[in-house]
Formats: structure tokens, sequence, C-alpha cells
């Protein structure tokens, strides 16, 4: 385990903390969930990765048969095992979303990576990670992220701000944050176009006001 995550420390829970939410990222996360709840009433199973605190795993627990989340940070599966532990479909496991088929036995129906959870993970594994994904879900994948504007940059400061992290430097998209402990980065939406092909998912796009985007990938055999 990589002692460079963020959300291994308890400081991590801040940026996942609503109240520390500058408008336009509240915006985003009341239309993610919105879209979520909706997109996933009556689902048969759902995987969701980097599922941090377990939110969503405890929203989506009434709407979806069964519910695996995974994370990397052992302190957060430890919140998100807590939380969740009295509701029988949810399962989390503690785990790299670049290695899923070392952590996994089933395919699942659907999978989430939620709240920009693809920016907070090194560019180097995204291959793996949607390789993963095509051989892992039937049908749909939904991954939120931040849209690239200096507008939307601005909110990502001031959740950053609202949180007391020190910003180091950024790079185009990129914030490079508490002495390069935490890089977060967005990308624009033609990164995920041939991520999503070459892994044989056609992709649509939703925005979820003017900071976030949800993509969501079908498997093309699926169709
Ligand atoms: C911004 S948080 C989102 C948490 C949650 N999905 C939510 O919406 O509240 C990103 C999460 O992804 C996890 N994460 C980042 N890279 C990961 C990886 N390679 N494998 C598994 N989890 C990862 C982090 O530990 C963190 O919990």
């Amino acid at each position: 385990m990589e002692s460079t995550n963020i959300y291994e420390q308890e400081k991590g829970l801040a940026l996942i903390d609503h109240q520390n939410y500058p408008e336009g990222i509240k915006e985003y996360m009341a239309l993610e969930e919105a879209f979520l709840l909706q997109h996933l009433q009556g689902a048969k199973s759902l995987l969701e990765i980097g599922c941090g605190d377990g939110r969503y795993l405890e929203m989506l627990a009434p709407v979806v048969a069964e519910i695996l989340g995974i994370d990397y940070a052992e302190y957060l599966v430890n919140v998100s095992r807590n939380r969740t532990k009295n509701l029988p479909n949810v399962n989390v496991i503690h785990g790299n979303a670049k290695d899923l088929q070392l952590l996994l036995s089933k395919t699942y129906q659907y999978a989430t990576l939620a709240w920009n959870t693809i920016g907070n993970m090194p560019p180097e594994i995204h291959p793996d990670v949607f390789k993963g994904l095509a051989e892992w879900v039937e049908e749909k994948i939904f991954i939120s992220t931040y849209q690239c504007s200096d507008a939307v940059m601005q909110e990502r400061l001031k959740l950053y701000d609202n949180c007391g992290y020190q910003v180091n430097s950024i790079n185009g998209n990129q914030v490079i944050m508490e002495d390069g402990e935490h890089t977060a980065y967005a990308y624009p939406i033609n990164y995920f176009q041939d991520l999503m092909v070459s892994n044989h998912f056609s992709m649509e796009t939703y925005e979820l006001g003017f900071c976030g985007v949800m993509i969501v990938g079908t498997k093309q055999d699926f169709r």
C-alpha cells in the first residue's frame, strides 16, 4: 500500500464531506446522486469502484439487489464497512481498481466510478481499469468526472481551500496538493472516448451542472 494516498488518512474525509462543497460542486453532487438513483433503480448488481466513505453504497442499497464497493484506502474501506454493516446486500473489499481480475470472481450488471474517482487515479492505470471494466461489467458503466474549464477549476480550488488543503501547483486541469501527496486530474471528454471505444463500449455524456459530467459507457455486445 502506497503511503501517498491522501484517502488513507482521516483528513481525506474532508474532501468527500458535503459541507466543504462550494455551490457549483454541490449542484454537481446533487445531480450525480439523482442520475445514479434514477438509472440504477431496480438493478440486479452494481460494482462501485472508489466507494470512499460508502455514501452511494448506503444510498443505492434500497434500489439495487447486490452491491460491491471497492476502495484502495483501507481507512475508507473500514468507514464504508461500518456504515453498511446492517445492509445485507452490500459488501466492501479493499483493493486497487487496476486489479479487478484479481479481486472479482463474478460479473456485475453495472459499475460506477462517481465523484471524479477516475480523476483520483493516475492516468497510467486507466488502461487496466477500463480493460477490467470491459471484462467484469455486463451492461453499462457510469463514470462521473469534472468538466474542464476555468470556472470548474475555480470551484475545485475553493473545495481544496475549504478543506484546508494546500495547493502546490496547477498543471492544465491537474491540481497538485499537499507537497505532491495528492494529485487530482480532470480530462477532456475525447480522452474517455478513446478508452471506451478501445474497450468496446459506446459512449454518451450528460452534463451535471457546469462542473460535472456523467459519462455512460454501454457494452457494444449488450445493445
Ligand atoms: C473523490 S473520492 C469518491 C468517493 C465516493 N465514490 C463518493 O462519491 O463519495 C475517490 C475515491 O476513490 C478511491 N480510489 C482512488 N484511486 C483508486 C484505485 N486505484 N482503486 C480503488 N480506489 C481508488 C479513493 O480512495 C477515494 O475513496
